[in-house]
């Protein structure tokens, strides 16, 4: 095991516990900390969320605990639900009274009556998560442990505590929770308990996309996210909830020619990307980076398979599958359509020369979001080619110093152009329309074509001249 025995009984010897005890006694019922936290305690991994269960009022336990801490907590009571919360420095305490529960077929509002512990055990996710140590002092650091939970984490394994059609159909997000604790702890799923969640799948569509998309996320924070995701394929919960990157997978030959298999490369990236950056919207850009793909995909008699403007199209792709998954609309959308749209760009700059118009069109168009690019990038080189990977990785390697030296020189990472739309106006005596705009637009690509300096005067000169040029000319 991870942790001694001595070590749990150390842990538990601290305030908070030793009240909840105090007032317990007092209270004349039994109470334990259970789930997530006795497992990660298990773990060797510190959390800050307890979960309390009494044998009897949960509320009652908590106001007792809350008196006894004094002035420094809150206590919020949520009778509906049986439970209360109790908030001291950054510990969230949340009591709830053991209970029973019994689901219908079309929700995951269950039935609650009070129960005994063994009920409240029975009622839990997994065997890891069910584990409970008592807290009365006749039985102080007592491990309660009906479904053989300390096992299954020394053999890493996730495991339903009843027949996991059950566990499951109880509440289907359990079969999202099984596969995302596997991936974070780099657990095994047992065979009975996956095989149930390959025959409840479609159960999943009465969890909300909000539940799901907060799984994904915790399944792409892990340390190999495409764990998770070969698992969510091999159950066949990926149909149901990210069909895009279903769609992926498979390879197509024509004349003896293949293309590689999009859904292998793009867990591929994603491992590789989670090794330099824990960004969560710059691992979901991986995940997203080749999704148009399939829609794409094109065979030509001379080149083969192409895949001619996946990124543009994927780019326009996503606020739909955004909406549907309900993932946010907003600037974290856009951030991910900013990957995709330029993944790329790197690629094809470093396959030709190298030139400072083209850096700096990259920097302008990828603006702070730079370094983010081109570690996409750079994950993006998958090849089993070693050779093509050192000449990609060498090129990259003069991208990023080119890169620095033009935005060092130029200043165009985040650059406005120095004469605004209104200024042109002004000067010209315009109204909105189509001319400044190409004005604009002219200015802006003199400087990133390196015609003029990124200054005002050069602008306001070269503004002149091209102007003249379209027989427009200043008012007096
Ligand atoms: N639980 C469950 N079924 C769920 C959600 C939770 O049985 N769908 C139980 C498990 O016993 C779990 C406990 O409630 O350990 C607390 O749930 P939660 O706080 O969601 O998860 P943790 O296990 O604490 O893990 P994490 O914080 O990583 O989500």
């Amino acid at each position: 095991m991870y942790i001694s025995e001595e070590e749990i009984l150390d842990h538990l010897n601290t305030k908070p516990f030793r009240l909840i005890a105090e007032a317990a006694d007092e209270l004349g019922v039994e109470a334990y900390v259970i789930g997530g936290y006795v497992r990660d305690l298990f773990l060797n991994r510190h959390s800050k969320d307890i979960d309390i269960v009494a044998v009897g009022s949960g509320i009652e336990l908590a106001k007792k605990v809350a008196h006894k801490f004094g002035r420094k907590v809150s206590l919020s009571v949520f009778k509906n639900f049986g439970t209360a919360q109790v908030k001291c420095d950054d510990l969230e305490l949340e009591f709830v009274g053991a209970r029973k529960e019994s689901y219908s077929h079309d929700s995951r509002k269950p039935v609650v009556e009070n129960g005994s512990l063994e009920d409240d055990q029975n009622r839990r996710d997994f065997t890891i998560n069910a584990m409970a140590l008592c807290l009365n002092a006749d039985r102080y650091g007592e491990l309660v442990d009906p479904f053989g939970g300390i096992d299954d984490l020394e053999d890493l394994t996730i495991r339903t505590p009843l027949d996991p059609d059950i566990t499951f159909s109880d509440d289907p997000l359990r079969m999202m929770r099984a596969i995302r604790f596997a991936t974070q702890l780099g657990f095994f799923i047992e065979p009975d308990t996956f095989e149930a969640i390959e025959r409840n799948k479609a159960r999943i569509e009465i969890i909300s996309r909000e539940r799901i998309v907060d799984e994904l996320n915790k399944i792409i924070l892990s340390p190999k996210p495409s764990y998770g995701f070969e698992l969510l394929d091999q159950c066949g919960l990926l149909d149901y909830i990210f069909p895009e990157l279903t769609a992926l997978k498979g390879v197509e030959t024509k004349e003896g020619i293949g293309h590689k298999d999009n859904f292998a490369h793009t867990l591929m990236v994603l491992d590789r990307l989670s090794r330099t950056t824990d960004k969560l919207w710059l691992r979901w850009s991986a995940l997203f980076h080749d999704i148009a793909k399939p829609a794409t995909k094109r065979f030509d008699n001379r080149l083969g398979w192409t895949f001619h403007n996946h990124n543009f199209i994927g780019e326009k792709m996503i606020p739909g599958i955004f909406r549907k998954m309900k993932l946010p609309m907003n600037e974290k959308m856009k951030y991910v359509q900013k990957m995709v749209s330029l993944h790329m760009r790197p690629i094809a700059l470093s396959d030709n020369e190298v030139t400072d118009s083209a850096i700096r069109r990259l920097l302008f168009d990828a603006g702070d979001d730079i370094d983010d690019l081109m570690l996409l990038c750079e994950a993006d080189i998958t090849s089993k080619n070693p050779d093509k990977v050192r000449r990609f990785l060498e090129n990259f390697r003069e991208v990023r110093a080119k890169l620095a030296e033009i935005e060092e020189k130029d200043r165009v990472r985040n650059f406005q152009p120095p004469i605004s739309g209104e200024e042109i106006m002004q000067l010209f005596g315009l109204t909105p329309s189509r001319p400044v705009g190409v004005l604009k637009e002219a200015i802006k690509n003199a400087i990133l074509d390196g015609v003029i300096p990124n200054e005002y005067e050069p602008a306001k000169a070269f503004l002149l001249e091209k102007a003249a040029e379209m027989g427009i000319t200043p008012i007096a």
